[in-house]
């Protein structure tokens, strides 16, 4: 049986302000049939894992360092992420592919140990507007895959978010058909190398996921949930996103 999951990526907006947002997200989600996950800057997860405590709401983190320790100034480890009692790690975002220069060999160790912190890793993966149009979206996603997820992975610790990079912050959407053969693709490939445990393993789709286009998307076939970036940072957006997941 596959998680459903509705997760918020704040990326680097918000303020100690803003996690009152936490509070209403927490309240007002707390009856539905549904994981749910926000993930703000690192510098707030304590207080707002204090704000949340004793919800179902979970807090995560958006990257951390490969290793347990060390020195690496500026970096945040999966121990102290586990440390403070948050659940889940997103790594391998576009944006820090962009940003950061980070290869999905990279992404790998560092699943590698958020998973040994026993952490669940949120891996994205996705292509750009140029490797769509030149055709070579499956073959991208197919080698992120590949190199990114380690062996280890378990349905109960790995999710896959497919977040196509022209679609993140540009109020433009894959299409369900776009959706449909990227996740069957996915599916596919985390069958063939996990079987059951990739049978089981939680998709998201992320890309401007709004309130508008959420149902839809949780129609689509091996879609589990979403990885909603601007639409997560207010309760009256993210909320109703949660809900058309929970009657998906
Ligand atoms: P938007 O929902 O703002 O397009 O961002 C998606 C995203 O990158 C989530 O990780």
């Amino acid at each position: 049986m596959r998680r459903k999951l509705a997760a918020g990526n704040w990326k680097m907006n918000g303020s100690l302000a803003a996690l009152s947002q936490l509070n209403q997200i927490a309240r007002e989600t707390a009856s539905l049939d549904v994981e749910t996950l926000i993930c703000p800057p690192s510098l707030y997860v304590s207080e707002a894992l204090t704000r949340v405590s004793g919800n179902q709401l979970n807090i995560g983190v958006q990257d951390c360092h490969f290793e347990t320790s060390g020195a690496h100034t500026g970096d945040i480890s999966a121990s102290m992420i586990a440390d403070l009692g948050a659940s889940h790690v997103i790594l391998g975002h576009s944006e820090r592919r962009a940003d950061h220069d980070e290869s999905s060999e990279d992404v790998r160790e560092k699943a590698r140990t958020a998973l040994a912190a026993g952490l669940t890793a949120i891996v994205c993966v996705g292509e750009s507007e140029k490797q769509r149009l030149a055709k070579n979206t499956l073959d991208i996603i197919g080698g992120q895959l590949a190199i990114s997820v380690p062996d280890a992975s378990k349905a109960a610790n790995m999710v896959i978010a497919y977040e196509p990079v022209w679609a993140i912050g540009t109020g433009r959407t894959a299409t369900t058909a776009e959706i449909d053969e990227v996740h069957d693709f996915i599916r596919t490939r985390l069958k063939d190398r996990f079987g059951e445990e990739g049978a089981n393993m939680t998709v998201l789709y992320g890309g401007s996921v709004k309130p508008t286009n959420a149902a839809e998307i949780f129609a689509t076939n091996n879609v589990d949930g979403a990885l909603v970036g601007g639409a997560s940072l207010r309760a009256q957006d993210f909320v109703p996103i949660v809900r058309a997941l929970a009657e998906a």
